[in-house]
């Protein structure tokens, strides 16, 4: 099968979040199942520090945005040890930047232009490349826009077409002529689209007049299409047109069909649940594998599960010393990884952590980055605590790494979470999740109970209210197992090292989808 990746983000080129690890991953796994897989994001500045070559096509974009025609480029690269071609849209005004959608906090505010120019620059190097696409896989609101492109402006028949006029008067150099169109007909009418989204919050809301800019018509603009309350709203626009959606883990599916999920999209979900479902991402396991992990030379040391009791201690320190902490081994240690930001539920830590500080000398290390009030409150803890607590406000691969080699424990208590990598992570690291019980979460971690850790299931920690009491409960609960039920705690550790999250499940969940989205 032929298919293409839209997205925003792909590592090791550009990253902010999970996004770019599954869409590096996921295709990497489907290619290696023998699929002709190409990716597609835009040039952003940060691709150039991947250390990878990246060259031109020669191709160039003309691109019609609102009235003007704007000019790009296709630049290409490979992702490392792959067969997976990576294309990139090339526009430096709208790309090159310090920040992938914002600088300092601040959303940059031609955000909407820069998603339109990217959705259909994906298109157009459809036919600029001769590429054979039998399925474009597009990722969240900034390429929603690319079903719509294709099932209004590229195909010659869609259930989804109102009749439209933007061809028929076209005239300029930037929009098709009719033989062109008919010409870009044999490319388009047999494309499919998957639509997966990995996190409902972000929509790509844009005031409605940025609908001009798109090109298409305004009759799209109502609210069982591209409109939401009188805004453009580009996430509802990839639910819509697509012709099937996935999320990223089966209990956020069902969850985002409710109220407390859905984000105001509950309607259209549930709408659109014919096509819905949740396909769990997986993790790399080659990137994170404790046994060959680069980031782990001494005094890190490498592990598997027949090591790890004699070697994940030495990871302990290592970790201790490179946060600045006490080298002790028999104290509690938690970490965080993570964005900060209200959806990871680390606010809760923040409140409870004191207590556990002061009454078991528990140990906290933090990396992460994003909302200032949650950097100032980590950062405070750390001054108060300065024996338990240590925060590193820095984006760093190699101390993620460290981190989860080296905690016991950790904190992923999340109010949402359409998956979630890290728990995985740690899972393959024998570090113990402690996670809410929502999405992706749910689906991966099993609560250690006296029932789950009697018959050998349970893998971490989790409760189901949001709120610090919950959270503080399972806390305690975790650091009673820690102290006094040993042989089950060692046996957790290997049951979570030996949990298979590795791509080759979903990955061919997904080419299935694919398959039936073909034959549909
Ligand atoms: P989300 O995409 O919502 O941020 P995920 O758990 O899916 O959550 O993925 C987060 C990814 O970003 C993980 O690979 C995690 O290790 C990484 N990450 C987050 N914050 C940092 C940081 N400060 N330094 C390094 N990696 C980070
Ligand atoms: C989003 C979600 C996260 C998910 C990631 C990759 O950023 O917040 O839960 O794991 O996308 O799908």
């Amino acid at each position: 099968m032929n298919i293409l990746f839209a997205t925003s983000e792909a590592a090791p080129f550009a990253k902010t979040g999970g996004l770019a690890d599954v869409c590096s991953a996921l295709p990497d796994s489907l290619s290696q199942l023998g699929h002709n897989v190409s990716i597609i994001l835009p040039a952003y500045s940060q691709i150039y520090s991947a250390g990878l070559a990246i060259e031109s096509t020669g191709k160039e974009l003309v691109i019609p945005v609102g009235t003007k025609t704007v000019r790009g480029e296709l630049l290409y690269s490979h992702l490392p040890d792959s067969r997976v071609t990576v294309y990139f849209v090339r526009h430096d005004d709208y790309y090159h930047r310090d920040g992938l959608y914002n600088s300092g906090g601040v959303d940059y505010p031609d955000n909407c232009e820069r998603f339109v120019f990217f959705c259909r620059s994906v298109l157009e190097s459809i036919r600029l490349l001769n590429l054979p696409v039998d399925l474009i896989h597009a990722n969240d609101w900034q390429t929603g826009l690319v079903p719509a492109y294709l099932n209004i402006l590229y195909k010659s028949k869609s259930p989804h077409k109102i009749e439209s006029t933007l061809f028929a008067d076209a005239s300029e150099e930037n929009i098709m002529s009719p033989q062109q169109l008919e010409h870009a007909h044999q490319y388009y009418d047999a494309i499919h689209t998957v639509f997966t989204i990995h996190n409902m919050r972000h929509q790509g809301r844009f005031w409605r007049w940025d609908m001009a800019l798109t090109g298409i018509d305004w009759r799209y603009f109502t609210f069982d299409r591209m409109e939401f309350y009188n805004q453009l709203n580009l996430l509802k626009t990839g639910i819509i047109f697509s012709d099937a959606v996935t999320t990223v883990s089966p209990r956020y599916a069902q969850e985002i069909q409710t109220e407390g999920f859905g984000e105001k999209l509950q309607g259209v979900l549930r709408y659109r649940s014919d096509v819905l479902s949740g396909i769990l991402n997986g993790i790399d396991v080659t990137h994170w594998n404790p046994e060959t992990d680069v980031f782990l030379d001494e005094p890190y040391a490498r592990y598997n599960t027949q090591t790890v009791f004699e070697n994940k201690p030495k990871c302990k320190r290592a970790l201790q010393k490179e946060f600045g902490l006490p080298e002790l081994p028999e104290v509690p240690l938690f970490g965080i990884v993570s964005r900060f930001d209200s959806q990871k539920g680390l606010d809760l830590v923040a409140e409870i952590m004191p207590h556990f500080v002061e009454q078991y000398g528990a140990q906290l290390v933090v990396l992460g980055t994003g909302d200032h009030a949650l950097e100032q409150r980590f950062s405070d803890l750390n001054k108060l605590f300065p024996q338990n607590i240590s925060t590193h406000l820095t984006f760093s691969d190699a101390a993620s790494h460290h981190v989860e080699a080296g905690c016991d424990l950790f904190f992923m208590p999340s109010r949402y979470e359409p998956c979630g990598l890290n728990q995985m992570y740690s899972h393959r690291y024998g570090t113990l999740p402690l996670v809410r019980e929502t999405g992706g979460l749910a689906d991966t971690v099993i609560n250690a109970s006296d029932e789950t850790m009697a018959n050998g299931t349970a893998n971490g920690f989790s409760f189901f209210w949001g709120n610090p009491d919950d959270l503080a409960k399972a806390t305690q609960w975790a650091l009673y197992c820690y102290h006094h039920r040993k042989p089950e705690w060692r046996k957790m550790v290997t049951t979570a090292m030996e949990q298979d999250w590795s791509w080759n499940r979903s990955a061919l969940r997904y080419y299935e989808l694919y398959k039936k989205c073909l034959e549909s």
